[in-house]
């Protein structure tokens, strides 16, 4: 049964070699991992809820793949340390993929894919405390909504220099991808309109505020349609 990805979990598993023995933590549903074991990954399916393993497990039957085993587990907690050369954590908020990694790092793999949902300094913070680094971001854009997708291996992080890098880190502003453009248009927007009604209520501007946008501005003003 060949089965077709949301373009986000597609992103994803782009990312994992063949062969590869991976951890999908917050599996629910059991999509993405029963596309990595169709393409020959070995892997470890978990999730917190009993629930979303059984989903996982009927699309395993349905699709008649071998190499995918189902377990309960509270983030990493119930995979053995190189188990798992890559894990993948998605559809989560960003303050629990950053306490997923918390209670996990430092080690256990050598390849991190994630894709939370908002909040995604909390994850940086996470991955710096747990000496990883981002190598790699994308912006993937899905059903009319970005995705950020975020790729780290152990090493080092510095600390962020600024608000800015603090919100969209180092690799972003490198590597400018198309795809961030509406996503900083849109943030220049909504902070705009927060500045203007603190301006209405008589409240003094933000220099911080304006610092941020600044770069916002600066930083669209580079980038190619
Ligand atoms: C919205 S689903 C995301 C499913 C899939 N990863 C995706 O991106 O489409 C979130 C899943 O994460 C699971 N989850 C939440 N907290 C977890 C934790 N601490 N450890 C493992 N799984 C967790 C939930 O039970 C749920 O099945």
């Amino acid at each position: 049964m060949p089965l077709i990805l949301s373009v986000r979990l597609q992103a994803l598993a782009d990312r994992v070699p063949r062969g590869e023995a991976v951890a999908d933590i917050g599996c629910d549903h059991g999509r993405l991992s029963v596309c990595l074991a169709q393409k020959g990954c070995k892997v470890v399916a978990c999730d917190i809820s009993e629930p979303s393993l059984a989903k996982a497990r009927a699309l395993r039957e349905r699709a008649g793949v071998s190499g995918m085993e189902t377990r309960l587990s509270d983030g990493f907690s119930a995979l053995r340390p190189g188990e798992a050369h890559t894990a993948v954590i998605s559809g989560m908020g960003g303050a629990t993929v950053a306490q997923i990694l918390r209670a996990a790092l430092p080690g256990q793999v050598e390849r991190l894919l994630l894709m939370p949902h908002g909040e995604v300094f909390r994850v940086y913070e996470a991955l710096a405390d747990g000496g990883y680094a981002v190598t790699d971001e994308d912006i993937i854009w899905d059903a009319g909504r970005p995705y950020r997708l975020l790729e780290a291996h152990p090493g080092h992080m510095r600390p962020p220099e600024d608000e800015f890098e603090r919100q969209f880190g180092t690799v972003l502003p490198a590597k400018r991808p198309r795809e961030w453009k509406p996503v900083l248009e849109r943030e220049i927007r909504l902070r705009q309109a927060a500045l203007a009604a603190r301006a209405r209520a008589g409240l003094p501007a933000e220099p911080q505020e304006e610092a941020y946008l600044d770069r916002c501005r600066e930083v669209l003003a580079c980038m190619k349609d």
